[in-house]
């Protein structure tokens, strides 16, 4: 991996929340840790009237809680500009250009640059259309593009939004953001698949019985509630984050870990996933879900910017089938929900059970149960794999064990953020851990016929308690199958985190 890249970093969006919570301290890391040394500008872009000055007093306080040096701090916010701008009038491109050009020669930047969008997506193309005719992406340095969700709200206007892109853009210059991508247990996956054998050897329908995978948060809409009014949790979870888990999941083994193979696998994989179209389909195998108030929250309907009579989504689950030879018959349980009892992320990958159990299962306290491989993704994050060993002592009772490999606090803390890692793969022009447009259209495919048959023909939106797990019939979609939610209370001992 390269260190010290040179580039030239437009933020467009540059006032925003986003842009102050994760790309500046990302970018603050990534120069401590010399990735982004002399060599490098960034010029912030957006609305307000803002002067470079202002602008670094911005920088030094998103970073604040990372400044140990403050000599470094000032060398890092001296390499930030801002213009005010407007992304319809041309006038402000050329201006832009011209500070572009300065910048390149007073760093050195051979000419390579990064475009970040941090706004809305109907910009999107009138961005990138007056870039290229403004001659700010270069043909003599590389020049890329990194966009954040939501990348369109149906297959339909995802297309338009990717067809307006590709008038300035080629695919390969293109950075989708999936920010699930950057986190470390995430890109463990495919190490835990592909290089231990007593993994990859059972990983199909022979030997997994199911695969269950829960993105629950604590939070509610927050100050979001007029986007997520309109998104819902399918649009805003599922889509996105929960189908490229699965993705990497299923995916066959890549002939390399090169973007180019991986995300060959990943579309493979999500074509392969079993499109729901009838209501009966639909119904049967997902449920929507909205929080009520509890003694602590206020119900959905009662959160600012939200349609008091909103029948829009705060939970999911559903039961995803998978069409191909290795996976056919293993179903994959996912939720997701806001408001939920507990913040965590872990994927369970459940073993089918030995044919014939030797050990008593009656008069006992504990009996032998199926393995399960837990994938932590967070808070905890590492693995952990459930056996069954004898009890000690006379007899032949069992008891069930938790081998586990987690992070401790101080790993975790000195491991890069997502953002940093993406920013760092996009600077050495490795896209493996970003959506290609085709993984984006097969994930719209598969959402769009669920929301299709919800808008058209809708089912009762379930009730849960906020602070619960989600409504009962989440848990009803399971024990259908003759399985329930492997609810999660195991923890590492205090000392081992
Ligand atoms: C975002 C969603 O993509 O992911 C948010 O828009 C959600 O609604 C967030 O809260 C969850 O991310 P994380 O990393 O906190 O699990």
């Amino acid at each position: 991996m390269n260190t010290d890249i040179s580039a030239l970093f437009t933020i467009f969006g540059a006032t925003g929340d986003l842009a102050h919570r994760k790309l500046y301290p990302s970018l603050f890391r990534l120069f401590k840790k010399g990735f982004i040394n002399e060599n490098f500008a960034v010029i912030g872009t957006a609305r307000r009237e803002w002067s470079d000055d202002y602008f670094r007093d911005v920088i030094a306080d998103s970073v604040k809680d990372l400044v140990d040096d403050q000599e470094e701090l000032d060398r890092f916010k001296s390499h930030f500009y801002y213009i005010s701008h407007n992304v319809n009038d041309a006038a402000n491109y050329v201006e832009l250009k011209k500070l572009s050009e300065q910048l390149d020669d007073k760093y050195s930047l051979n000419h390579n640059r990064i475009f970040y969008l941090a706004m809305a997506p109907e910009f999107f193309g009138t961005i990138g259309d007056m870039l290229k005719q403004n001659g700010l992406i270069t043909q003599d340095g590389f020049s890329r593009l990194i966009i954040e969700k939501p990348f369109g709200s149906d297959l339909a206007s995802a297309t338009e939004l990717n067809e307006q892109l590709a008038r300035s853009f080629r695919e390969d210059q293109i950075y989708r953001i999936d920010h699930y991508l950057g986190k470390e247990m995430v890109q463990n996956i495919s190490a835990v698949r592909f290089s231990n054998m007593i993994f990859e050897s059972l990983w199909n329908n022979k030997y997994i019985e199911n695969i269950q995978i829960t993105l629950s948060e604590t939070v509610g809409v927050e100050d979001r509630g007029g986007y997520y009014d309109r998104t819902g949790a399918l649009r805003d979870m599922v889509q996105n984050h929960v189908l490229q888990i699965i993705a990497l999941l299923v995916m066959e083994p890549p002939m390399s870990l090169s973007g180019t193979d991986v995300r060959t696998e990943k579309i493979k994989a999500l074509r392969s996933l079993r499109v729901y179209k009838t209501k009966k389909e639909v119904w049967d195998n997902f449920i929507r879900g909205q929080y009520t108030h509890s003694a602590a929250h206020e119900a959905y309907l009662q959160e600012p910017n939200v349609n008091p009579e909103s029948d829009t989504e705060t939970f999911v689950a559903g039961k995803i089938q998978v069409d191909n030879f290795r996976w056919a018959g293993v179903p994959f349980y996912i939720r997701t929900g806001k408001r939920m009892a507990q913040k965590e992320t872990y994927i369970h990958v459940q073993f089918k059970h030995v044919s014939m159990n030797l050990f008593p299962s009656e008069d006992v306290e504990e009996v032998a149960e199926p393995n399960i491989l837990t994938i932590h993704i967070s808070p905890l994050e590492g693995f952990s794999l459930r056996l069954n060993t004898k009890r000690v002592g006379q007899g032949t009772e069992m008891k069930n064990i938790r081998m586990h490999q987690i992070l401790d606090k101080e790993t975790q803390a000195n491991s890069p953020e997502a953002y940093e890692r993406l920013l760092l793969d996009c600077l050495n022009g490795d896209p493996t851990n970003f959506t290609h447009w085709h993984e984006v259209e097969q994930s719209w495919r598969f959402i769009d016929q669920i929301r299709k048959v919800w808008d058209e023909q809708p089912d009762p939106i379930r009730l849960y308690e906020s602070g619960s797990m989600g409504p009962k019939e989440s848990y009803e979609l399971l024990e259908r199958d003759g399985y329930r939610w492997t609810e999660f209370n195991w923890k590492p001992k205090k000392e081992e985190i």
